[in-house]
Parts: structure tokens; C-alpha cells; sequence
């Protein structure tokens, strides 16, 4: 990776990569760029029932880490996007503009919203507007879900320069009073190349990752836990960066799936986030040391070794920190169950679906690097040995329930994402999931096999399901789903 040491100068004395490398976590004492907190989204809520935004997509130039940065996307001149909070059953308006000089459209990623409303096949050309009229469901969970843009071919590369933001569906654990109380704090986790950064010598093809890793738009924010629990609701919004999450030491409490909340808390030496997942943490404040803590991300493989040099670089380095304040804190005790996840009854069928790349179809010769282009181009990425047409690939239907075996005949993992209806793990490599929880996206490792299964409900049309890292969605990994209505003749 070829980036210009000056480039590093504004960021810390220690560096992006290899500094950080925390080796047993001691002796980490101060970054010397470290922010006083994570940055807060603008937060717009519903009232009676109704959210009405005005978001435009546009161009700004912003600081991040002390970097300028220009030319980055947002939304309405933002980064972090402006965090949206609806309840089940409300309706969420967007008057949205695209002033970008490309195509755009959003997407709600995780939101049980009839294809029509999340419509990912709208193309909102630059200077156009549109209106999204949303009606979250009655039956929508509570939980933490995202918005972003889906323009086939286009999707890595927005949300690589900022385009995400964060929408929160209130519901069954914001009503438990224990967690009603805690310290909640939305992590939305992006990465972006550094201005210097040459994209050329981004992989393409294990999908982009940038070395200017942040949280909420800051760089390795600190975090006052004032609370004697701390609610910590995480977003992986890189287009391909896995998280693999740990503080050391402590046992983290997940509560919570990007489907919301789990049957019961489950404790967790480490959270594996891949791109387009949600989770929810506890981490009760009585329990830390009294010097700030790291959450770390730890090194995780995510293509065969050996396959591509870019993941060479991968080293224990902390995201974020947590600091008790100077009071004291008493223990919680938390409900040892939420509420039951109903088991989806027997599937009416069972299809499959391999995950794999190959050379794109109509590439004379199969020469993938022609001179100007970029690495990864010439290669597709196929469901089924197909790359993504545009025409419907499966068709299912409505009230009915699916099982789908994903294989990942492929030399790297695959987080794979199904629109508009949640699933349900039934089981990975043959062994059974062992608590059922709600899901949209699921990683398929290298070599496995994951059932899943879906019931189709309330809502026919047309929608997708694809590979959440987002250059292999858009060179091809996605399918086109239509839901129809039984024919009951
Ligand atoms: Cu975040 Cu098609 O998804
Ligand atoms: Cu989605
Ligand atoms: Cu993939």
C-alpha cells in the first residue's frame, strides 16, 4: 500500500497501522490525538407517529482524524449521517435530494418495508429529488438498523467516501427499565482512504479497505461511562472491513442481533461484525479497571492466506476507549430473559445457493487487466454461477417459508444479505445454531455451508439478496428476489 508518510503527520504520533499494534495492551498509554468523545449524529425522532426529514446527499469537505478531506459524501453536510428514531407502526417521509454527480437512492437496510417503499432499483439521477414515504410496520422489531445508498456499481464506493447514518426502531428492550437507564452509545464504523491513498492498489477484489478507521467520523474517540451500564449499539458500515471486537479481559453481554433483541443475554469473549451487521453490547461500569479501556479489533482472515497481500497489515489495534468517570457505580441486574424467539415453522422448500467468483462473461480472452483498469475489474463475482442481470433469479411466495442453504464454494468469506424479510440460523456446516435469533445478514466463511430460513411476509414485489461486502456486490454477487402473491385458482 503506497501512502505518503506525511500523510500521517496530522493524525498521531504513532501512526494508523503498525503503532497501534497493541500487543498485549500494555504500556498503551496516551495517543496524543485522541478526541474527548465520539461525535454525535443529528438525531431526528418521530412525533405522533410521523418523522419528516429533508436529507440531501452532497458533496462536503471535511477534518477527519485531523486529515482534511475533501470530496467526501454525506448526508446533509454530515458525518456522522443524521441518526433516525422511529417506532413500530409510524411513518418516516424523506424529502431527499441527490446533488452528488452521480446516480443515488437509498436504502433501509434491515427495515421489514414493502419493496415498493425500499425500492433499491430507483435510480435518482444528480439535482433530482424524491420523496420516501415509509410505513414502518406495526410488527417492525425494535432494534438498530441503517440507511445507505444502492445503486448497483456504485454501492462500495459511496459509502467508502461516508455515505451511511444510523436508523433506530425503539422497542422491546428499550422497555426494560435496567436498559432504559444505561449509557447508550451508537458506534457507526466506517473506513476511508486517506487522501493519498492510491485506490489502484486497493484490492478490489477482497473488496476495499481503507486505513483511516473511524467511529462516528472520529478517530479512536474516548467515551465517559457515566452510567453504571453502558448499552453500546455497533454498525459496520465499511464496505468490506470485518470487526472483530474484544475487550480485554471483560465479558461482553450481547443482547442483541441485527434482527434486535435476543431471547436472552448471552455472554461473548468477542463480537465478529462483518460489513452490514448490528449488534448491541452491555458492559457494566462497576466491572472496568479504573484506567481507560480499549476495545480492540483483532485480526481475523476473511480470504484464504496467501490469497492477497492486501490483508498482510493486520494488527491488534483499538478503536475506541472507555473510561469510568470519578464516581461510584453499583452492580445491575439485568432480566435473565428477554422475550421468546418463535422457531419459523418447516420450510415449503429448500434452495441453494454457491458463492463463488469467476471471470466475468463476455471478456474477450478473459484478460481482466487491460491497461487504466482497475484491479478486480474482468472478475464477476456469482450466486449460482451467475453474476447479477437484473432479472429475476428467484421467485417466492408470499406466506410462505424458505429454507436456503448458502455455500461458499469460493476462497473467501461472503457476509450474505437477504431485503425485506429477516432469517432465522438454522444451522452452519450441518450443526444446529444454538439459539435461534433474528438475522439479515449472515457470514458464510470459506468452505461452509449456512441454512437459513425465511418466511415472506406481508409485502409482494421485487427486491435482493447479495454479498454485504460491497465491491462484490457490485461486481455481480447479488440476486433478484421476487415475492409474489399465491396463485389460488
Ligand atoms: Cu445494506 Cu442490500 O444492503
Ligand atoms: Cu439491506
Ligand atoms: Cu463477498
Amino acid at each position: 500500500m503506497v501512502i505518503n508518510r506525511r500523510d500521517f503527520i496530522g493524525l498521531s504520533a504513532i501512526g494508523l497501522f503498525g503503532g497501534l499494534a497493541l500487543k498485549g495492551c500494555q504500556g498503551f498509554v496516551s495517543q496524543g490525538s485522541v478526541s474527548d468523545g465520539a461525535a454525535i449524529a443529528a438525531i431526528h425522532r418521530s412525533k405522533d407517529g410521523l418523522l419528516e426529514i429533508d436529507l440531501t446527499a452532497q458533496y462536503a469537505d471535511l477534518v477527519l482524524a485531523e486529515q482534511a478531506m475533501s470530496q467526501m459524501m454525506t448526508y446533509n453536510g454530515q458525518l456522522p449521517a443524521p441518526r433516525l428514531e422511529v417506532k413500530p407502526g409510524d411513518r418516516l417521509i424523506i424529502h431527499f435530494t441527490n446533488n452528488l454527480n452521480q446516480g443515488t437512492n437509498l436504502h433501509f437496510h434491515g427495515l421489514h418495508l414493502s419493496p415498493a417503499q425500499d425500492n433499491v432499483f430507483l435510480h435518482i439521477k444528480p439535482g433530482e429529488t424524491y420523496t420516501y414515504e415509509l410505513d414502518i410496520h406495526p410488527n417492525q422489531r425494535g432494534g438498530t438498523y441503517w440507511y445507505h445508498p444502492h445503486v448497483h456499481g456504485s454501492v462500495a464506493e459511496q459509502l467508502f467516501r461516508g455515505l451511511a447514518g444510523i436508523i433506530v426502531v425503539r422497542g422491546e428492550l428499550d422497555n426494560i427499565p435496567e436498559i432504559a437507564a444505561a449509557q447508550e452509545e451508537f458506534f457507526l464504523l466506517q473506513d476511508f482512504a486517506l487522501p493519498n491513498e492510491n485506490s489502484s492498489h486497493m484490492n478490489l477484489m477482497a473488496g476495499r479497505e481503507g486505513s483511516l478507521r473511524l467511529v462516528n467520523g472520529n478517530y479512536h474517540p474516548t467515551i465517559e461511562v457515566t452510567e453504571n451500564l453502558l448499552r453500546l449499539r455497533l454498525v459496520n458500515a465499511s464496505p468490506s472491513r470485518f470487526y472483530n471486537l474484544q475487550i480485554k479481559g471483560q465479558t461482553l453481554i450481547q443482547i442483541a442481533t441485527d434482527g434486535g433483541a435476543l431471547a436472552q443475554p448471552k455472554a461473548i469473549d468477542q463480537l465478529l461484525l462483518t460489513p452490514g451487521q448490528r449488534a448491541e453490547l452491555l458492559i457494566p461500569t462497576v466491572n472496568l479497571p479504573d484506567i481507560p479501556i480499549h476495545l480492540l479489533n483483532l485480526p481475523y482472515q476473511r480470504t484464504q492466506m496467501g490469497m492477497m497481500g492486501h490483508q498482510a497489515t493486520q494488527v491488534v489495534e483499538a478503536i475506541a476507549d472507555f473510561k469510568r468517570a470519578a464516581k461510584n457505580y453499583s452492580t445491575v441486574t439485568l432480566p435473565e430473559a428477554f422475550q421468546p424467539i418463535k422457531p419459523l415453522p418447516e420450510p415449503e422448500q429448500t434452495r441453494q445457493f454457491r458463492l463463488n467468483h469467476g471471470m466475468a462473461r463476455g471478456h474477450r480472452g478473459g484478460n481482466g487487466h487491460r491497461g487504466g483498469q482497475m484491479p478486480g475489474q474482468g472478475m464477476a463475482f456469482l450466486i449460482n454461477g451467475e453474476s447479477y442481470s437484473g432479472a429475476v433469479d428467484t421467485e417466492v411466495t408470499l406466506d410462505t417459508v424458505e429454507d436456503w442453504e448458502i455455500i461458499n464454494t469460493g476462497t473467501m468469506d461472503h457476509p450474505f444479505h437477504v431485503h425485506t424479510n429477516k432469517f432465522q440460523i438454522i444451522s452452519r456446516n450441518g450443526i444446529p445454531e444454538a439459539a435461534i435469533a433474528w438475522h439479515d445478514t449472515v457470514l458464510v466463511k470459506v468452505g461452509e455451508t449456512v441454512k437459513i430460513r425465511m418466511a415472506f411476509q406481508h409485502f409482494t414485489g421485487e427486491t435482493v439478496y447479495h454479498c454485504h461486502i460491497l465491491d462484490h456486490e457490485d461486481l455481480g454477487m447479488m440476486g433478484k428476489l421476487k415475492i409474489s402473491a399465491p396463485q389460488n385458482s
